[in-house]
């Protein structure tokens, strides 16, 4: 292989972490929604996700105050609202309404689910040890939801500016990991 030197700054691009979810929270009991790519699954049960959310989001006080949220993965079919959403700001815009998400009341936190999601996990934030340092916030989920129709979800990952690559072949190995 051919390697040559990458621009540390695009270090990220080789390393998008899963899909982009929609992180939904609730502040002065309006619901807001942004899309979020740096996150990670750090225990299977309860399932913990540590996630990344800048002090320069809307979302991040609202998470940090009320310490709940839902994040929602979408596929491919809702990639334009979900760069719409990651363009404004909750501060300014009801992005529910601009966008034509549907909210959906959660069973154990205020924020809502998304109804266009194929999968909606309802969090709590459990550690928030690293928000200071990294704006990273450890969510413990509550509880799970997901479409059991969508078999092979085409689910979108962020490769930097404006490039998506969209997930959906599966291929099988033996392998006795969960
Ligand atoms: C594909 C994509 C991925 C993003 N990932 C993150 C992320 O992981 N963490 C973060 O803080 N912001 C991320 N953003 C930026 C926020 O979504 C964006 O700043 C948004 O407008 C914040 O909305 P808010 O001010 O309503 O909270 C991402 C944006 C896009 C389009």
């Amino acid at each position: 292989m051919k390697k040559r030197v990458l621009p540390l700054a695009r270090v990220y691009r080789l390393l998008e972490p899963g899909p982009v979810v929609l992180l939904a929270t609730t502040r002065k009991g309006r619901a807001n929604v942004m899309p979020m790519s740096w996150h990670m699954m750090v225990e299977f049960e309860p399932p913990l996700v540590a996630c990344v959310v800048s002090d320069r989001n809307y979302s991040f006080q609202a998470l940090k105050t009320i310490k709940e949220c839902t994040i929602n993965i979408p596929t491919v079919a809702l990639a334009k609202k979900v760069v719409g959403c990651g363009n404004c700001s909750g501060r300014t815009v009801d992005k529910f309404a601009a966008f034509g998400l549907t909210p959906r009341k959660s069973s154990r936190v205020a924020p809502p689910l998304i109804d266009e999601c194929y999968a909606s996990l309802e969090c709590r934030v459990v550690d928030t040890r690293l928000v200071n340092r990294y704006g990273i916030f450890v969510l413990q989920v509550l509880r799970a939801w997901h479409d059991p129709s969508v078999k092979r979800p085409r689910t979108i990952h962020h490769r930097g500016f404006g490039t998506f690559m969209v997930a959906g072949r599966e291929i099988r190995m033996a392998s006795g990991k969960p």
